[in-house]
């Protein structure tokens, strides 16, 4: 065993075949399609919390599904782990390289074309690297609509969505992004190529595998492009920012919502006072845009593809109005202008980027049945205070489908060391409160590095068996992106 990374790794040696493999990819990629130097290689190893920080041999940055493949069959060969890495903004490890073992970051950005776009079909082909934005608006364009949406939209890229099934804010009405998928073309992790790239909304020809990979996390093939369901672009969308009286209230406020407007839900986002306040401390320009400060807030949007939407506003509006006479609503405001729906979006989309700026956090991305959101919220945050009585609760998220961050602030007095030294006590607090209702601890992030261990732990053992066969099966010296998951 060669010692050449001692010089820069305390902890790991390269074999001479990892060693003669990276000369190799290096010749295969060519000289603008990888890097080397530390400094450089610091976004791809370092995650978007900045809690995992790895080491990575070499960046590549493949151009084509072929040069993907060349790469993947060199490491096979020489048991070199890689990363398939999108946008870097898994909140959960999983996107960059441990620090304990050598391994290469893969990282699609360069492969961001669209191979086909075929409105009559709703469909459109696109590789992995395309940014989750633009292909929002390339659909928009040709009057079609892609609605898999969250704050990262302006970074992660659809090869990272489908391989953590991203869930996002219009789950409600179209699902999390493996509903959005079609077809999958994936290298395996011995180099070949599974063709899978078929606009098909039927094919019953044997097991369907591309839902294998579909949220993944890397662990078992490189994502290259996908087929991606389109729909019809909407016409008409109606944004309210309504007080509710309490969490139960606002979980009746979804169900009238849906029944009342003809199921036309398209975001049910629920958002507690401290996110308010953080965003409103934290992020230049935003506005509260109701005069009173409430505990509990919505942001309910309703959505027609009806060319003639003006309808569905007055149904909104009435739907509000009792509402708010039956006491669920304790004040709204329904945006008048695109300007407005965009501020009152500005608020919700910032919860994350503020809490970042206030400090540290314990971060809960939990799902619950719907019907029961009210006891577990109370429950489980009775359950933390049990553990941290000065704690702040930034609870908010995507209510309309059960998931929730149930995030836990540190006490104001700013207490960080103890606050983190309870961090696994008051984990252990909201998982357990999940779990009592039925729940996943990972709604739509995934597990990646941050919950392997918890996973194992909430996971039946017929399932972790089953899921350690596919893994062994599909790569069996553990290449693919190791240390992850499972
Ligand atoms: P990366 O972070 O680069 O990778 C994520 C995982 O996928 C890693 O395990 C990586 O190895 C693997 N991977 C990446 N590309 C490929 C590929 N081509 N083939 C195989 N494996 C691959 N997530 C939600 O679900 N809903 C939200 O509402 C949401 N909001 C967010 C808001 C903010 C501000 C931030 C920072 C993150 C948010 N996330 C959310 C988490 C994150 O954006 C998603 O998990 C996203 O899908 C990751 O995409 P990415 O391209 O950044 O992937
Ligand atoms: C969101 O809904 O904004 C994200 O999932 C990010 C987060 O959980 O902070
Ligand atoms: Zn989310």
């Amino acid at each position: 065993m060669l010692s050449l990374s001692k010089a820069r790794h305390q902890t790991y040696e390269l074999t001479a075949a990892q060693l003669e493999a990276l000369d190799k990819i290096k010749t295969v990629i060519g000289p603008s399609g990888y890097i080397t130097e530390l400094d450089a290689m610091q976004p791809h190893v370092v995650d978007w919390r900045g809690i995992y920080k790895g080491r990575a041999e070499l960046v590549v940055y493949p151009k084509t599904t072929q040069e993907v493949a060349d790469i993947v069959k060199i490491c096979a060969r020489a048991m070199l782990p890689i990363v398939p890495q999108g946008g870097n903004t898994s909140m959960c490890g999983g996107s960059v390289p441990l620090d304990s073992s050598p391994s290469i970051v893969l990282c699609l950005s360069r492969m961001n074309r669209i191979r086909d776009f075929d409105k009559n079909n709703y469909t459109m082909t696109v590789e992995a690297g395309c940014i989750l934005q633009k292909l929002q608006q390339i659909a928009s364009e040709s009057d079609r609509y892609f609605p898999l949406s969250l704050a990262a939209e302006g970074s992660c890229m659809i090869g990272g969505n489908l391989a953590t099934n991203a869930g996002g804010t219009n789950v409600l009405r179209y699902g999390n992004a493996r509903e959005l998928v079609l077809g999958l073309e994936v290298v395996l992790p011995d180099g070949q190529i599974l063709e899978g790239l078929h606009a098909l909304r039927k094919d019953n020809t044997g097991y369907d595998l591309k839902h294998l990979f579909l949220g993944s996390e890397g662990t078992l093939g490189i994502i290259t492009a996908a087929v991606l369901k389109l729909f019809p672009k909407p016409q008409g969308i109606y944004a309210a920012y309504c007080a509710v009286s309490s969490v139960s209230a606002a979980i009746e406020l979804l169900n009238r919502a849906r029944t009342e407007s003809g199921d036309c839900v398209e975001t049910f986002e629920l958002i507690s006072r401290l996110v308010m306040d953080l965003v409103l401390k934290h992020i230049p320009n935003s506005q509260d845009p109701l005069n009173q400060r409430y505990q509990h807030y919505v942001l309910l949007e309703l959505v027609s593809t009806a060319e003639d939407s003006r309808e569905l506003y007055n149904r909104f509006e009435t739907i509000l109005g009792k509402a708010m006479e039956d006491g669920l609503i304790l004040d709204a405001a329904l945006a008048q202008s695109e300007v407005q729906r965009q501020a009152f979006w500005s608020l919700r989309e910032n919860a994350t980027e503020s809490q970042k700026i206030e400090g540290a956090s314990i971060k809960h991305d939990i799902s619950v049945p719907i019907s029961v959101i009210p006891e577990f919220y109370e429950t489980a945050w009775n359950a933390v205070l049990e553990v941290e009585p000065e704690a702040r609760l930034i609870a908010f998220g995507h209510a309309g489908d059960g998931n929730l961050h149930f995030n836990v602030a540190e006490p104001e007095l700013g207490k960080t060391e103890d606050f983190i030294d309870n961090w696994d006590k008051i984990n252990e607090a909201v998982h357990r409160t999940v779990h009592k209702y039925g729940g996943s601890i990972s709604a739509e992030h995934g597990i990646g590095q941050l919950k392997r261990e918890e996973l194992a732990h909430y996971k039946t053992e017929t399932a972790l068996q089953v899921m350690q066969k596919i893994k062994t099966a599909l790569d069996p010296n553990s290449i693919m992106n190791p240390g992850k998951v499972i």
